[in-house]
């Protein structure tokens, strides 16, 4: 698909926020609109919202939702070998239904390189990331020899903060026979999600997952390898760009990021938010779109949607499960 079916119309309906006639409202994530059903399930809608530096963008991007929806969905089926994972059911392009976990309030980051937060840490001259010693003498987007975890707390508001796994047990955030669990199986499914983007052509950079109880039982949680939660890098042209110094060429979200920094915005006070223009917008989707192709090995197939129509789909949808 190419973006010519990103009409002025396509861009006035992306799905920005969902309401369910006669439900209680959801939790409004930045991107997912998060509905309880029940005890134990829940109701998740991926919005077509985009979210970077913690801030939700004024405007949506065309199928962002769906991609991102189908994505997690392949992802979780790739990995269930590992991990219990949340996934009961994916009903529509937009929903799935899942177990309600108990979350563990910390987002467990896996870096196969030295990019992004970590490339910033590095570059200010740290060299200790979240307890973890990062040798002298690399550069930005160099491998390490072996993947790292840099946890950060997931705060309720505001920003995400880095954490040792030290600091992790001292303070009693999680218990250290779960921790073991958690770090093993997330260095294993961050294992697996290398070896599918290898075999398509991408590395696997780094990535965030999030775990919960459900039962007793350790379960990976929200999304996994999706654009939002992983950086992807062209493997073809890894080693010279890092050999030359040149930026890498990224299938993920760092493409806004890098946009926003440019207009001058990283999230910090006093920042005006830019609007994204729609040449922008169809750009990102393309982006999402071609990184879906690339890891599924399918052409992403767009399901037309109107709020009004996807609300009261939500509604039979959700009277199924409950
Ligand atoms: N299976 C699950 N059980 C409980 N909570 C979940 C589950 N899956 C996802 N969540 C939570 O639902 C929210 C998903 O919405 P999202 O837009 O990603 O929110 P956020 O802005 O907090 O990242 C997250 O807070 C995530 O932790
Ligand atoms: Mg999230």
């Amino acid at each position: 698909m190419d973006n010519s079916s990103i009409t002025p119309q396509v861009l006035d309906n992306c799905i920005t926020k969902t309401d369910v006639p006669g439900t209680a409202p959801p939790y409004r994530g930045k991107v997912r609109d998060v509905y309880s059903l029940g005890d134990d399930k829940l109701g998740i809608v991926a919005s077509d919202r985009i979210s970077a530096f913690d801030h939700i963008m004024k405007q949506a991007i065309p199928y962002k939702g769906q991609i991102l929806n189908a994505l997690a969905a392949f992802s979780f089926s790739k990995v269930e070998d590992l991990v219990a994972t949340h996934i009961i059911d994916v009903p529509h392009p937009n929903v799935t239904i899942a177990k309600k976990c108990a979350p563990i309030p910390i987002e467990v980051v896996i870096r196969a390189c030295l990019t992004g937060h970590a490339a910033r840490v590095y570059k200010s001259g740290r060299r200790t990331l979240c307890g973890v010693e990062l040798p002298d003498g690399m550069r930005e987007n160099q491998q390490f020899e072996e993947p790292i975890l840099t946890p950060a707390t997931k705060a309720e508001e505001g920003h995400d903060e880095d954490i040792s796994e030290q600091e992790i047990l001292e303070r009693n955030i999680v218990d250290s026979d779960l921790w073991k669990e958690i770090r093993v199986k997330a260095f294993r499914v961050f294992e697996r999600g290398q070896k599918i983007a290898r075999s398509q052509g991408l590395i696997l950079v780094d990535t965030k997952y999030e775990f919960g109880l459900y039962d007793g039982e350790v379960t990976l949680i929200d999304e996994v390898h999706t654009a939002d939660s992983s950086r992807y890098f062209y493997a073809d042209e890894y080693e010279e760009r890092l050999r030359e110094g040149k930026p890498q060429k990224q299938l993920s979200k760092e493409f806004l990021r890098e946009w926003l920094m440019e207009q001058g915005f990283q999230g910090k006070e006093g920042q005006t938010l830019p609007d994204l223009p729609d040449s922008f917008r169809k750009k990102v989707f393309e982006r999402y779109a071609e990184l879906f192709k690339k890891l599924t090995g399918n052409a992403f197939d767009p399901t037309p949607v109107q709020v009004d129509e996807l609300n009261e789909k939500l509604r039979s949808i959700f009277s199924d499960y409950r």
